[in-house]
């Protein structure tokens, strides 16, 4: 059975009580993601580094991090990330005209490199950086905010992806963003993605840790 990592993100978690929110998730997450947005690549404003500090401050939190940069330049972000010893850093494709510089840099900094696709951004545009990726983004709603509905095209990004990584042998992951919950993620992992981020079915959820084992039992049943 693949393993497929189920990424809560705390865009959709209480501003005032984050700390209390992971603790109600407990045992159930993989990563947490991390959104960080700054009105100008995405029109919405998010996170920053003194959050990813606390977070990485913090002994009873030991999962990975999964830091999702909406901003442009990320060449004038990543130094801001790098030192606080992010697990991974991800750009967006659309935000530089040296994607695979970035992702160089990130590597060299010492964490594992990202590149996201919005959805009206051609899949092929990550061919010549797929050797240098830890992780392919595909983004499943416009960046910005939380709470969109999940545009169904982009499963064939998905599939594309999963693909490319066989026949070359590269050994990337797949994540999908924006839209995920009980209704689509069967289909998103049939399709091939190993992480799955989830902010408002999360968070918008009565018991937010149902709402993981929820996923994490439909996720099963497929391999089943
Ligand atoms: C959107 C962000 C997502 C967002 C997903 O720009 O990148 O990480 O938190 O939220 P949901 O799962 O509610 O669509
Ligand atoms: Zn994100």
């Amino acid at each position: 059975m693949r393993k497929v990592i189920l990424a809560p993100s705390l865009l959709s978690a209480d501003p005032l009580n984050i700390a209390r929110d992971i603790e109600k998730i407990k045992g159930e997450y993989d990563w947490l993601h991390i959104d960080v947005m700054d009105g100008h690549f995405v029109p919405n404003l998010a996170y920053g580094p003194s959050l990813v500090s606390a977070l990485k401050s913090r002994h009873d939190i030991t999962s990975p991090i999964d830091v999702h940069l909406m901003v442009e330049p990320p060449e004038n972000f990543i130094d801001l990330f790098l030192p606080l010893k992010v697990d991974y850093l991800t750009i967006q494709i659309e935000s530089t005209p040296h994607a695979h510089r970035v992702l160089q840099c990130i590597r060299d900094g010492g964490a594992k490199c990202g590149l996201a696709i919005n959805p009206g951004t051609p899949v092929e545009w990550v061919a010549p950086l797929l050797f240098l990726v830890d992780m392919i983004l595909v983004m499943s709603v416009n960046p910005g905010f939380g709470g969109q509905e999940f545009i169904p095209q982009v499963l064939e990004k998905v599939e594309w992806l999963y693909r490319e990584r066989t026949v070359n042998n590269l050994n990337f992951l797949i994540e999908m963003d924006g839209g995920l919950g009980l209704d689509n993620i069967q289909d998103v992992v049939r399709h091939g993605c190993d992480v799955v981020v989830a902010g408002n079915a999360v968070f918008g959820h009565e018991d937010p840790a149902q709402a993981l084992k929820a996923m994490r039992n439909k996720i099963m049943e497929v391999f089943r």
